[in-house]
């Protein structure tokens, strides 16, 4: 009847959720260290084997040997079918669970309290706005018109421990939600509650639909923290909403592009401006939420970023979140603005038509990489080439999408003075590799590495440092390796490259309905090769070369023997040379 679960949704629940949480309502644990333990749910024991580890997201029984996530455990500890158990946990959440297939969602009544209360928050902010000459002195200071500031619904929270108590907080029940959405903060459970925001401009945030699910709010004038957020709640989750987001579309029916700027301020001041595509990502560097987000609204995305070095680097950083997921059709330009401005400023000093016409004339996301490409490495001599072509080459593998490298090899080819197809040969394409008959199909059955070999070492450093991935950099050639185990390797790499940051729990669920999954299962129980991220980083980075070399010792020597001229090579590279010539003398 209903379809299936994304995969996104899961990854999404796994990195929500805490195993210490779901398991600690079922089985009594005891902290010690990092990690907590119990007696083995699974078997009977008189001294505590069960570990439940808080940074996998997984526990293990090392009696018996029963292990997972949390999603795991429900199903064997509550007897759950898989998509129960996501239900349960999503349940525990508050979040809906989407299907792929349409199917109806279903309203929750307690979130529903939760939109009345907070809208009510809202209410009473604005009105303690009206009766605050301070709050509208500050606001007209800064330029806003009392339309605008209606128009965005921002209010004022007053200097006191309990305003919102007074107005919302009549009842036990009332102080619960009001926690629960964010307003509230529970000192402990003997001396009650007080209001989170005080003394501060208030910004509603609202979801697409309008409901407020959260605040944004700003001190009057000095002070720290300058801006304060609601927490993750139920509804609010920050590195998914876009600020403005509703008022934009509330402005325009059907929104050509989005601006996408950093501050609430910078939101305000521009729609005041009559430039009403302008949203926020509220103060966090861009999500690939974010990003689906904006293109959900439109098939353009501008990101806007101060002019200083910290925009510069978060305008770089948006791009690598952003070549995973842009797909054809789709524009991202970048905008940089001059330093010493942000948006709220610039438009107040140069008006509207000055600030659109940098909106205008935006650099495309292909020119924007090749831009910086260029500045960042020196390409008059070799070793600034090759550094540019290699870091080209980790960003053209972060594409989902064969228009966009086509796009990019032409200005990548030109800044380094080569051809087009000189670089397809230092850059092949995902698809010659491909099509190489041996690895195609995802579908290959799995052939285990052995124990000891050198693919094994590369997964199981993988699967507990999943930010090893990043010193992968060869995942092409390495997909042409004929080796046991190379095909799920690859897989593996390519996911985490996409998302460097899933939970390795996560990682664990998306194997659950693959044929490998029992092997990497049983990998992931032992313990890891290295014993530190920067160890497994030497060696996934070594074992790679390796494996590489072994199947291309030509290209391996040739590459080897350039660096060698260049006075590049580490020790064991040249141990590893040394090895080449022998090899090729005795053939
Ligand atoms: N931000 C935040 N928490 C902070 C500082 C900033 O959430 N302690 C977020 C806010 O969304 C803020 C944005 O980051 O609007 C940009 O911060 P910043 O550039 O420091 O502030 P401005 O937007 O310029 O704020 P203002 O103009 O009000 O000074
Ligand atoms: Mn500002």
């Amino acid at each position: 009847m209903s379809g299936r679960i994304p995969q996104y949704f899961i990854d999404q629940l796994i990195a929500r959720i805490d195993i210490v949480e779901v398991i600690g309502t079922r089985v009594p644990l005891r902290k010690a260290g990092r990690e907590y333990k119990a007696c083995c749910p699974f078997h009977d024991e008189k001294t505590p084997s069960f570990n439940v580890v808080p940074d996998k997201q997984f526990y293990h029984c090392f009696g018996c040997g029963a292990h997972g996530t949390a999603l795991g455990f429900l199903m064997d500890y509550d007897h759950l079918s898989f998509v129960e158990a996501v239900e349960e946990l999503a349940a525990r959440t508050g979040l809906d669970v989407p299907r792929e297939a349409s199917t109806t969602p279903t309203a929750n009544k307690p979130t529903q309290d939760h939109y009345t209360l907070l809208e009510q928050a809202g209410e009473y902010f604005r009105q303690q706005l009206r009766n605050s000459p301070a709050a509208i002195e500050y606001l007209k200071k800064r330029g806003l018109t009392g339309e605008t500031a209606s128009r965005f619904g921002i209010g004022y929270a007053p200097d006191a421990w309990d305003g919102l108590i007074k107005q919302l907080g009549q009842s036990d029940a009332a102080l619960q939600a009001l926690t629960q959405t964010g307003l509230l903060i529970e000192r402990d459970s003997k001396n009650g509650f007080y209001d989170r925001f005080r003394q501060r401009v208030m910004f509603p945030i609202r979801d697409s639909r309008g409901r407020t699910i959260g605040f944004g709010g700003r001190i009057i004038d000095q002070g720290e923290p300058k801006y304060l957020n609601s927490p993750e709640t139920e509804l609010f989750h920050k590195g998914r909403e876009l600020y403005g987001l509703y008022e934009a579309r509330q402005a325009t029916r059907q929104l050509k592009q989005l601006l996408a700027v950093e501050g609430y301020m910078d939101v305000v001041s521009l729609h005041q401006a009559g430039i009403t595509y302008a949203v926020a990502t509220l103060g966090t560097a861009t999500t690939p939420d974010h990003l689906k987000r904006l293109f959900r609204a439109c098939n353009t995305v501008v990101f806007c970023f101060d002019g200083d070095r910290a925009g510069r680097a978060a305008a770089w950083k948006a791009l690598e979140v952003a070549l995973p997921v842009v797909s054809e059709g789709q524009l991202i330009r970048f905008l940089l603005l001059p330093e010493q401005h942000d948006p709220d400023s610039l438009v107040r000093e140069e008006g509207r038509e000055a600030f659109e016409s940098r909106v205008t004339q935006a650099t495309p996301l292909s020119e924007y990489m090749v831009n910086a490409l260029s500045t960042r490495f020196d390409l008059s001599h070799a070793e600034g080439r090759d550094q540019f072509t290699a870091e080209a080459k980790r960003l053209l593998a972060l594409l989902n999408n064969d228009s966009y490298r086509t796009l990019l090899y032409q200005p990548l080819a030109a800044a380094l003075g080569i051809s087009v197809d000189r670089l397809r040969q230092l850059i092949p394409p995902p698809d010659a590799a491909r099509e190489n008959p041996a690895r195609s199909a995802a579908s290959t059955p799995l052939e285990s590495p052995g124990r000891g070999s050198l693919v094994r070492q590369l997964i199981q450093n993988l699967l507990h440092y999943p930010a090893a991935v990043l010193a992968l950099d060869q995942l092409d050639e390495l997909a042409q390796v004929d080796k046991p185990g190379i095909t799920l390797l690859v897989q593996l790499a390519g996911e985490l490259k996409a998302q460097p940051d899933l939970p390795v729990a996560a990682l664990l669920e998306r194997w659950r309905q693959r044929p490998d999954f029992h092997y990497i299962d049983k990998l992931f129980l032992k313990e890891p090769p290295a014993s530190s991220l920067e160890i497994a980083m030497d060696e996934v980075k070594k074992a790679c070369a390796r494996l590489i070399a072994d199947q291309f010792p030509k290209a391996r020597f040739d590459e080897l023997m350039h660096r060698f001229h260049l006075g590049t090579l580490s020790a064991e590279e040249k141990q590893e040379l040394r090895e080449l010539i022998r090899r090729q003398g005795s053939r």
